[in-house]
């Protein structure tokens, strides 16, 4: 470690790999939570009362339980079983707890698109699926799109957690740079601005992506 100097640039590197970390873990779990979210709406906005019910319990029992207790229950827990290293566990334990409010999102989206755009799309020779794919679903998507992006705020931000199992994230860098320059502020301070800059970034390019959405007219 840089020890000639205690100045929080002399730590550079270890914010850098903090927040490769916590992009890599955010990114591969935003597609995870996203892929099952999608999958978790249909299922609880189906009539298959079993498909219901599962999407049900699943998306009520993740948004109950802290996903502090989720992650420690995929590395040791599971563990027991089979050993998935803490990056991993990191990954799947945000990204399954991404899924149940990514679900929720896509549901209500969906719900509120009026009953009127299916029965007319239907009473044109639409079938169901084509209803959902070219009248539905797009419609839903422009008004999910900013709730969608919260979710991403948040999960960049929830992310922080995996540190406790020793990811070497933000959070986790920032405590080495604490114990090595015996400075307990500094640190928290260069962490906070570095995930401002990634949250404040990301819900300006979310909110760009929204503007060509409602421009295109779809
Ligand atoms: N921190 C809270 C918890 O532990 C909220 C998690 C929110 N997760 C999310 N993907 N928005 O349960």
């Amino acid at each position: 470690s840089p020890q000639s100097s205690n100045s929080m640039w002399a730590y550079k590197d270890y914010f850098i790999a903090g927040i490769g970390y916590t992009l890599l873990i955010s990114a591969i779990a935003v597609i995870l939570g996203f892929a099952l979210g999608v999958i978790l709406a249909f299922m609880r906005l189906s009539k298959n009362s079993i498909l219901h019910s599962i999407a049900t319990c699943y998306i009520e029992f993740i948004r109950g339980t802290p996903l502090m207790v989720q992650l420690l229950f995929i590395y040791f827990g599971l563990g027991t079983v089979v050993n998935i290293p803490a990056l991993v566990s990191g990954i799947i334990a945000v990204g399954l707890n991404s899924a149940a409010y990514v679900a929720e999102v896509i549901r209500s989206g969906i719900s509120s698109i009026a009953t009127g755009q299916t029965e007319a799309a239907r009473s044109l020779g639409l079938s169901k699926k084509q209803t959902m794919q070219y009248i539905i679903f797009p419609q839903a998507m422009k008004n999910i799109w900013p709730a969608l992006g919260n979710e991403f705020v948040s999960l960049i931000k929830e992310s922080s957690i995996v540190s406790i199992i020793g990811v070497k994230d933000l959070i986790y860098q920032s405590r080495i740079v604490q114990a090595d320059t015996y400075r307990g502020v500094a640190p928290l301070v260069v962490t906070m601005v570095l995930y401002f800059i990634v949250t404040f970034g990301l819900s300006r390019l979310m909110k760009l992506w929204e503007g060509k959405m409602n421009h295109d007219g779809k």
